[in-house]
């Protein structure tokens, strides 16, 4: 290629960048809602996974929405990532990986589509943009934010690192990109005791959940230092309320997330990520009664993989979470939109701190 058309295709290169979602896919009309005979057929198989939640009578509102998420979804090219507190209709009938956000993290840096749809906050959106910088990121409510992510900025990070000098710095993936660029590496409540012990050092600085950090500090020699950012779903859990539970019905078992007080995880007969916890609820014994100590969805999604185990729901509703529906999503898909975008110099370190984490030969 000679020098002349290499620069024609490099200037076109960056107005395909330049270009919105919208106007590089195109926008298309917004389907027809009926619930039709071939909508009845298409889904009468994922009604199935979400009967336990949605009377049958109310599944010709959604299903129409199911039926056509999943056809755009094929032919634009798109994949769905759901984060577990999703509810059943979404987390069951569309969604193509569901997880917790390391397995999310995971997700987002092998997908081939050229679409994500991101149903989860926008932190995750973030992620999943950071490690897929070329592909079209979507999420279908801009402002489905999170508490945790709110409580800190770079900035903030900035001065912690100055007030710190020499103390690793490890944020929570609940953050924006701008405080990930700052930091040396994530976690996820999955890893967080383990990429705390990565470092040498005697001290770390794990931000921003304050109860995440008391949790992780409980588990290891370092000293953990952090921030007082909280987790507005599961700071109102309190011991006295899971004690009561159990004094109720000894045989209760507790499990909690460790975004919860140190007071009730100390109560939890066991404490994980979402996904840690799912593999504990679905792997007891039929007969069982489990307490989940997180956000309610979650529950609702994995009955049907317990049988025989009977779920207790203290119900606390993430209001961000709840921001994304089935409606939202075909939006989404017709419209191409909202998309997230990160300022590259950012993502390019905010990029580095995920990456170490996702690649932690420890995860
Ligand atoms: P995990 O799914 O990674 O455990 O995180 C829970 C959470 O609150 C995400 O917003
Ligand atoms: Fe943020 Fe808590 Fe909602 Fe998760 S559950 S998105 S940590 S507010």
């Amino acid at each position: 290629m000679s020098m002349e058309n290499q620069t024609v295709a490099g200037n076109e290169a960056i107005r395909r960048e330049d270009r919105s979602a919208a106007e590089k896919f195109g926008v298309l009309e917004m389907p027809p809602l009926d619930y039709t005979e071939e909508v009845a057929r298409e889904t009468a198989h994922l009604y199935e996974k979400v009967s336990n939640h949605i009377p049958q009578i109310e599944w010709p509102v959604h299903a129409p929405y199911v039926y056509w998420i999943n056809r755009l979804k094929k032919e634009r090219g798109a994949v769905i990532l759901a984060h577990n507190y999703q509810t059943p209709e979404i987390y069951h009938c569309v969604a193509d990986f569901r997880g917790d956000s390391l397995q999310l993290a995971r997700e987002a840096s092998m997908v081939d589509e050229d679409i994500i749809v991101q149903c989860g906050v926008h932190f995750m959106a973030e992620t999943s943009k950071l490690l897929n910088p070329q592909k079209t990121v979507l999420i279908p409510d801009m402002r489905a934010g999170c508490s945790l992510a709110d409580s800190i900025t770079g900035a903030d990070v900035r001065l912690l690192r100055e007030r710190y000098p020499g103390v690793p710095i490890v944020t929570y993936v609940n953050t924006s990109a701008d405080v990930k660029a700052e930091s040396d590496i994530c976690c996820t409540s999955s890893n967080a005791v383990r990429v705390v012990e990565s470092f040498e050092s005697d001290t770390v600085l794990l931000i921003p959940d304050e109860y995440l950090a008391q949790n992780v500090a409980n588990q290891t020699k370092k000293k953990i230092l952090t921030w007082k950012g909280h987790c507005e779903v599961h700071e109102r859990f309190t011991a006295e309320e899971l004690l009561a539970y159990k004094e109720a019905d000894p045989n209760i078992e507790i499990i909690a997330h460790p975004e919860c007080p140190v007071e009730v995880v100390k109560v939890a007969d066991y404490t994980g990520s979402t996904a840690g916890m799912i593999e504990y609820a679905t792997h007891r014994k039929p007969g069982a009664k489990v307490l989940l100590v997180t956000e309610c969805s979650m529950a609702s999604n994995i009955e049907k993989e317990a049988p025989g185990v009977e779920f207790i729901k203290p119900c606390n509703l993430c209001p961000h979470m709840k921001r994304i529906t089935l409606p939202k999503i075909l939006e989404s898909l017709v419209y191409m939109k909202e998309e997230v975008l990160v300022d590259p110099a950012t993502a390019e370190r905010a990029k580095q701190a995920v990456e170490r984490m996702v690649n932690l030969k420890t995860n």
